[in-house]
Parts: structure tokens; C-alpha cells; sequence
């Protein structure tokens, strides 16, 4: 088993909904297998519009309400963070291609995934000539569109940490 940290990075398009969650999902569902100190887990946006602003208000609550804590403040993605991180996951197509085009390497590329991969309800992984779907943009809906990325990202997050672990102890 190896004992390198092994460091992960959410990205949505303003840090302050879906890759913020993700973050927070992850995190627990890391603690709960007492795991933590092994990971590092971060998110990123890859438009400014937001940084240095917390979460969303509308994603805390729902948050919370599972018993959850979004404690993040927004930041913007860089370059250097491409090179830092063992596995950068887009929550949608948008981000993947943002992602792929700050890539300068094949060693690069092969570390960005798509977040819904890894989701147990999406039993087909190409949907068209997209890859899988996107974790739906809540920002300008309604709170329901915030529960619905809730559920995604909270199955999603408890596949991912199963992932990591098997790939952790190879
Ligand atoms: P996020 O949601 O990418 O999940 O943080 C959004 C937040 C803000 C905007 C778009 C998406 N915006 O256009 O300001």
C-alpha cells in the first residue's frame, strides 16, 4: 500500500454549488471509513466571478439540512492545480472541456474525469457524443434543482470514495 497522500480537486463553473459539495461529500464520506488523513480533497471554478465568496446560501441549506457543512470560500482554477492534483473531476461537459484545454500533457489529460462516472445511477456512460451527463447547473433554478444536485453528488461521493480506496491500496 502506498502512503503518498493522494489528492483530489472538484471543479464546476464558480466554486460556489456543485464542486463545493462535492468537496464536503467526499470529506465525510472519508472520515466515515477513517480515512481522512490519507486524502486531500479541494474544489476549484473555473470562472472568477465568485472568488473568495462562500458557498452558495440556497446549496448550505440544502447542505445542512443533510447534515452536511459547505465551509468553503470560492476560488478560480490554475494551471499549477493540474499538476497538484492525482484526479480532477468536471461535474459537467463544460468543465471537462475547460479542464482538457488547460492540459498540456497526456500524463495530465488522463487525470480528468467526469464526476458522474462514477454515479450508480447512470448505467450509460455515452449519452450521444457526450461522455455521461452533467450535474445539472442550479444557479438560476429554483431549491429543487438544489436538492437534485444534493442527490447526485451525495451517491456519487460515496462510489468515488469506494474508487479511491481500491485504487489507493493497489
Ligand atoms: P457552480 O454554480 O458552478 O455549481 O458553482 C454556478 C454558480 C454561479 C454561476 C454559474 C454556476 N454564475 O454564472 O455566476
Amino acid at each position: 500500500m502506498s502512503n503518498a497522500i493522494t489528492r483530489v480537486l472538484f471543479v464546476c463553473t464558480g466554486n460556489i454549488c456543485r464542486s463545493p459539495l462535492a468537496e464536503a461529500m467526499l470529506r465525510t464520506e472519508l472520515e466515515r471509513r477513517g480515512v481522512e488523513s490519507r486524502f486531500e480533497v479541494e474544489s476549484a471554478g473555473t470562472d472568477a466571478y465568485h472568488v473568495g465568496e462562500p458557498a452558495d446560501t440556497r446549496m448550505r441549506a440544502v447542505a445542512r439540512r443533510h447534515g452536511i457543512e459547505v465551509r468553503t470560500r470560492s476560488r478560480r482554477i490554475t494551471r499549477a492545480d493540474l499538476d497538484a492534483y492525482d484526479y480532477l473531476f468536471a461535474m459537467d461537459a463544460g468543465h471537462y472541456r475547460s479542464l482538457r484545454h488547460l492540459a498540456r500533457d497526456a500524463s495530465i489529460e488522463k487525470k480528468i474525469v467526469m464526476f458522474r462516472t462514477h454515479d450508480p445511477e447512470v448505467v450509460t456512460q455515452m449519452v450521444g457524443d457526450r461522455l455521461c451527463p452533467d450535474v445539472p447547473d442550479p444557479w438560476y433554478g429554483g431549491i429543487d434543482g438544489f436538492e437534485r444536485v444534493y442527490e447526485i453528488v451525495s451517491r456519487t461521493c460515496v462510489q468515488i470514495a469506494d474508487a479511491l480506496l481500491n485504487s489507493h491500496d493497489d
